[in-house]
């Protein structure tokens, strides 16, 4: 195999009361990837778009990944990798993750997919560590196995794939800048026992309603007491858009990831489109530039489209 071409779904993290744990694959935005193996030892990368993202090796997540990878297989093959990037960087819909993702899934094509998911996760992960400070996998795996995923531990990495029934989400993107690693530092290190029980009571919950599809257990499970509270002042109009797409039919939703995006779950397309009118007009009149999507929750993760 000389070269591969990988797509890479955006992903939502977190699922409102799942802080780290929990997320899902979206169709859509996805990114573009081309890795490609050279005779030549090392790692070059390019990108085919705007963000003006770097291209040092050992700076950007593709290229940590990559040579995390040709470590770890042993083998002294170069590779190039060709970045198309339309998850927008910092858009709280793991774009950086992607990008680690997407070279995990590409090398291991390369390699003879001589790693398993699992492992992938783990080497995307150092990829993810770079990007955001620490080592939380809810981005990564659902980029990995696709559809819902619970990330039980990262250390050993341990991920569980969940059942879910037909879900859709309207997110909207804000574009006002949020670092991750900053929306992490003002988290409490500590929770009242209290709050603590009814956060992880959630978390049981939903996963029960998604296995059961369970639309109603799903949307009372949407409840986070831990981090939007002390998220939300980050989030332009995050109260304004939950009550809208409420009002439009949505099952529930709230901060994306570490935002600023958000995401909002619907039963069907249709109600999903409703969110998203629902959404413009409550932005429309802020003056703030936003972006939305529409889309499915995806069943697969990043994939090889084809390999030559
Ligand atoms: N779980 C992470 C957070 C996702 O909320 O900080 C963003 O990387």
């Amino acid at each position: 195999m000389q070269e591969v071409r990988v797509i890479t779904p955006a992903t939502v993290a977190n699922v409102v009361c799942g802080f780290d744990c929990l997320g899902f694959a979206l169709s859509e935005p996805f990114d573009e990837m081309l890795v490609r193996r050279t005779a030549e030892p090392g790692i070059r990368i390019t990108h085919n778009d705007e963000f003006n993202l770097t291209t040092d090796p050992r700076q950007n997540m593709a290229g940590v990944v990559a040579a995390a990878m040709l470590e770890r297989a042993d083998v002294d093959f170069g590779v190039e990798i060709e970045i198309t990037k339309h998850i927008m960087p910092g858009s709280g819909i793991g774009s950086s993750s992607a990008s680690a993702v997407g070279t995990a899934v590409g090398m291991n094509r390369l390699l003879d997919d001589r790693f398993s998911q699992l492992e992938l996760v783990d080497l995307a992960l150092e990829g993810e560590t770079l990007a955001s400070g620490s080592r939380h996998a809810d981005n990564v795996a659902p980029g990995v196995y696709g559809g819902f995923t619970l990330v039980r531990s990262v250390d050993p990495v341990d991920i569980v794939g969940l059942e879910h029934p037909p879900l859709w989400a309207t997110i909207i993107h804000p574009q006002v800048e949020v670092k991750t690693a900053e929306a992490r530092s003002i988290l409490p290190a500590q929770v009242p026992l209290k709050t603590a029980i009814r956060q992880w009571s959630n978390v049981g919950s939903l996963v029960a309603g998604l296995a059961a599809g369970d639309y109603g257990l799903i949307s009372r499970s949407m409840e986070d007491l831990i981090v939007e509270p002390v998220r939300r002042s980050l989030i332009p109009h995050l109260d304004e858009i939950k009550s809208a797409s409420m009002a439009a039919g949505s099952l529930g939703g709230g901060i994306s990831g570490s935002g600023p995006s958000m995401f909002m779950l619907s039963e069907t397309e249709v109600t999903a489109r409703s969110v998203e009118k629902a959404m413009h007009s409550v932005y429309r009149q802020t003056g703030i530039k936003y972006k939305t999507y529409v889309s499915a929750v995806c069943r697969d993760g990043a994939r090889v489209l084809d390999a030559a």
